[in-house]
């Protein structure tokens, strides 16, 4: 079995949903459900015997230990954090506590059960922590990527908080030798994911008629890749990665995000006119720009393709138009999200061993 932290939110439930998909091995999902935990995002397990869901926070060593002593997984994708930048900007207590507090409480988890194994079941355990090109810090335009070897320079609460769990991680295969994977990805779009981050909020923005907010002048540049493929990367650094190595995660896609939100409208436009005739892009509106916002992210992510042989399947416009048919096709998925619905979804659907 294999434990996944975070597997009720975006990346964590595409993450569940495609190893379920390709292999036996079951999955406990171990996720708190915040307000960015969705169990409907793993409707279509619900009745798999091969998953299984606690609701646990991740700063609860305790019930770690009761998970550890039950399931005795093999491997710890750890993808459970606080994920949004300006929600960190107006509350970081919460990223501190789960990014630094939870991780450690993983990490600490994690060495007392390793501790236990020995032979094969010891040589063979991974801890596989899910981290974000954040942490890096922000580009000039002529800067090259980030490499597995840039400085961190964290910038936001958000950032700062993941560099620290990288830090930690880093400091338990160091010092205790505890067999960890460490993974620095660029910005994620696809299915299921929550509707305050770019990509959906703009999809849904313009399908309920309003505005599109683009952050200062829309220049700031990300490195976009589909969520599918960031999971294909997850799996092949599990399976073959060196341990205490970190792999850079990206899309070699970098898009600024006025571009990003025009190249959504079209497709909108295509694939749902308006009634009224007119572009999505009418709907663009330019607000204030977000406190200390970094300027551009890009990945260098060729150490993944020279040594594990990993490159993205889909291209900005496969992945993009793929998206945005999701989200048509969902619509009740959003409404739910939107409307709060989805948090009652556990008492309603869903059996749970917390
Ligand atoms: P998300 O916010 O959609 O999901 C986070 C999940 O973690 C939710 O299900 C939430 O309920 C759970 N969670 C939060 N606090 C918890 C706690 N204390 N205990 C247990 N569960 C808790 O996030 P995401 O976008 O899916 O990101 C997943 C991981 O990938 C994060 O570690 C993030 O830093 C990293 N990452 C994200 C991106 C991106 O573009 N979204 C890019 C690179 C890396
Ligand atoms: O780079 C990886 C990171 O990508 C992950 O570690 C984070 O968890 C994830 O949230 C994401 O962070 P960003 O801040 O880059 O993503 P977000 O979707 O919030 O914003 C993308 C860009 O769009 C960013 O430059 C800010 C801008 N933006 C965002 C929102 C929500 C807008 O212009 N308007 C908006 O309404």
């Amino acid at each position: 079995m294999i434990f996944v932290t975070g597997g009720a939110g975006f990346i964590g439930a595409n993450f569940v949903l495609d190893w379920l998909a390709q292999h036996d091995e079951p999955v406990l999902t171990i996720d708190k459900l915040t307000y960015a935990g969705n169990l409907a995002n793993l409707a279509d397990i619900e009745h798999d015997r091969r998953h299984h869901f606690a609701k646990v926070d991740i700063c609860d060593r305790a019930a770690l230990d009761r998970l550890y002593a039950e399931h005795r997984p093999r491997a710890v994708l750890h993808f459970a954090a606080e994920s949004h930048v300006d929600r960190s900007i107006h509350g970081p207590g919460d990223f501190v506590q789960t990014n630094i507090v939870g991780t450690f409480t993983m990490l600490e988890a994690a060495r007392a059960y390793w501790g236990t194994l020995d032979g094969e079941a010891r040589d063979a355990f991974r801890f596989l922590h899910v981290s974000t090109d954040e942490v890096y810090g922000s580009l000039s335009p002529s800067d090259p990527a980030f490499t597995e070897t840039t400085p961190y320079a964290p910038n936001s609460p958000y950032s700062a908080s993941k560099a620290g769990s990288d830090h930690l991680v880093r400091a338990y295969h160091h010092t205790y030798g505890l067999p960890v994977l460490t993974t620095n990805c660029s910005n994620n779009y696809g299915p299921y994911q929550f509707p305050e981050k770019l990509i959906p909020l703009v999809i849904a923005n313009a399908l309920a008629g309003q505005p599109l907010p683009i952050y200062g002048d829309g220049s700031n540049v990300r490195d976009w890749l589909y969520v599918g493929d960031h999971c294909s990367a997850i799996r092949e650094v599990l399976a073959r990665g060196v341990t205490g190595e970190v792999y850079n995660v990206g899309g070699w896609n970098e898009q600024n995000n006025l571009s990003v939100v025009k190249h959504l409208c079209a497709l909108l436009d295509e694939l749902s006119p308006r009634a009224d005739g007119k572009s999505y892009g009418d709907q663009i509106t330019f607000v204030t720009d977000r406190p200390g916002h970094d300027r551009r992210y890009a990945i260098d992510a060729r150490k993944l393709e020279r040594e594990l042989g990993w490159r993205p399947a889909e291209t900005f416009e496969t992945g993009m138009r793929k998206t945005v048919q999701w989200y048509l096709a969902n619509g009740e998925w959003v409404r739910q999200v939107q409307s709060g619905e989805y948090q009652r979804w556990i008492e309603t659907h869903y059996r749970t061993n917390d």
